[in-house]
């Protein structure tokens, strides 16, 4: 394949996130657009078709060209779905009852019984649906290790599917998800302090730490006391806050200096005052909301505040079996009611900014990592308004088409 594209539409976020405010969802839309990359994988045009340098474009008649998803929340790797949790939660159970052998606990056995190639075997097709849905750049997890040697388990095994993915990863030690069984919550976040994140930061495992902030999960004390350990690791915080209820995870995130609060929920209006007025990216997971059947974030007054807003799938067996970034489009469009241009926007260039990769990642200019989509439709408007349809014609990263129909 040549190095340059064309297409009906070209979009693209017109900054490097973080982009907020008024006029942040504000694109670059050329109609027609092209694209053109060098060896090394670089965009070195982006432009109307007649001002390509050299490159007869390949062309797309119909079709938008747009930036390659960033999908900044995933739980993968794991092992194991949980479709029945999911059944009895529709039959009457809630989420928040995790008794029975159910819940987090119930995918971390899974994952301490699977071997290594087990685990990898089952993560393996979720990065390839991914990159069939148009994403290019994602974060893993942990948070399913049960223990310290477990959490470091399941670091290094993210580590060897980001090495063979063709996707940009990074992964962020999930070091207080739940409470290992038959430890306490004040043991389990001492270990995960003095233990975990000095151990997964000398062995260069983490590239962030995250918390559960939950009244069923780990308090503000829990988040300060990781904050600190991850501060002194060299690691920036996110927090999954305020998803269940209210606790004040969103403004204590924001007041730690985090990289990202995510859920949101239940944010108070203390938080929304926070995360409008900080550098904290409100990471929106609508596909989850939608499948805990859960009431939505207050996502207009979110904006309203000047939150940088950034979209994911939350990919996990538990609350969001969804791997494509389409679908939280779709249902961040429909359901939290962003304009297409915000969901474009909060799916590249925020959510680059979420994993530290908006230098290279997120939007489309020369100088960027040629990581790009064709999409079917004229418009990017086409994503959201065909929910459960894959618009992806190709993936491309790093200027090598890795997948294409
Ligand atoms: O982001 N709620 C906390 N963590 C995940 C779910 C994990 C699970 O249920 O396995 C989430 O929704
Ligand atoms: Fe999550």
């Amino acid at each position: 394949m040549g190095r340059a594209l064309a297409a009906t539409t070209l979009v693209t976020p017109l900054g490097p996130g973080p982009l907020r405010g008024p006029g942040a969802a504000e694109v670059l839309e050329l109609r027609p657009g092209a694209v053109a990359w060098d060896a090394s994988g670089t965009i070195t045009y982006v432009g109307p078709p007649e001002g390509l340098p050299a490159e007869d474009p390949e062309w797309f008649e119909g079709c938008t060209i747009s930036p390659g998803f960033v999908d900044c929340h995933t739980h993968l790797p794991f092992v194991g779905w949980r479709a029945d949790e999911f059944e009895a939660r529709l039959a009457g159970t809630t989420y928040r009852d995790q008794a029975g052998g159910g819940g987090i606990r119930r995918s971390a056995r899974l994952l301490a019984e699977a071997s290594d190639e087990e685990v990898l075997a089952f993560s393996r097709p979720l990065l390839a649906e991914m990159l069939a849905h148009g994403t290019t750049a994602l974060e893993l997890k942990t948070g399913y290790g049960g223990s310290v040697q477990g959490e470091l388990r399941q670091a290094r095994l993210a580590r060897r599917l980001a090495a063979e993915a063709p996707q940009a990863c990074r992964v962020t030690l999930l070091a207080a998800h739940a409470v290992p069984e038959g430890m306490t919550r004040e043991d389990w976040v001492r270990a995960a302090c003095e233990e975990l994140i000095p151990a997964a930061a000398a062995e260069g495992l983490a590239d962030a730490v995250d918390v559960y902030v939950e009244d069923i999960a780990f308090s503000i004390a829990d988040l300060e006391a990781v904050a600190a350990a991850a501060a002194s690791a060299g690691l920036p915080l996110r927090c999954h806050a305020d998803q269940l209820g209210p606790s004040g995870a969103a403004e204590a995130a924001a007041a730690l200096g985090a990289r990202s609060a995510d859920h949101l929920n239940h944010v108070s209006e203390a938080g929304i005052a926070a995360l409008g007025a900080g550098t904290t990216a409100a990471v929106l997971l609508p596909t989850s909301t939608m499948l805990l059947r859960a009431t939505p974030p207050p996502v207009d007054a979110l904006l309203a505040a000047g939150a940088v807003a950034a979209l994911a799938t939350d990919c996990n067996p538990g609350t969001s079996a969804v791997a494509s970034m389409p679908e939280a489009i779709a249902v961040g469009c429909a359901l939290y009611g962003l304009t297409p241009n915000e969901a474009l926007l909060a799916a590249t260039a925020n959510a680059a900014r979420v994993l530290d990769l908006d230098r290279t990642h997120g939007r489309l200019a020369p100088g960027a990592e040629a990581d790009l989509l064709v999409l079917e439709g004229d418009g990017f408007r086409h994503v959201p308004y065909r929910p459960g349809h894959d618009p992806v014609v190709r993936t491309i990263v790093g200027g090598e088409v890795v997948w294409g129909r």
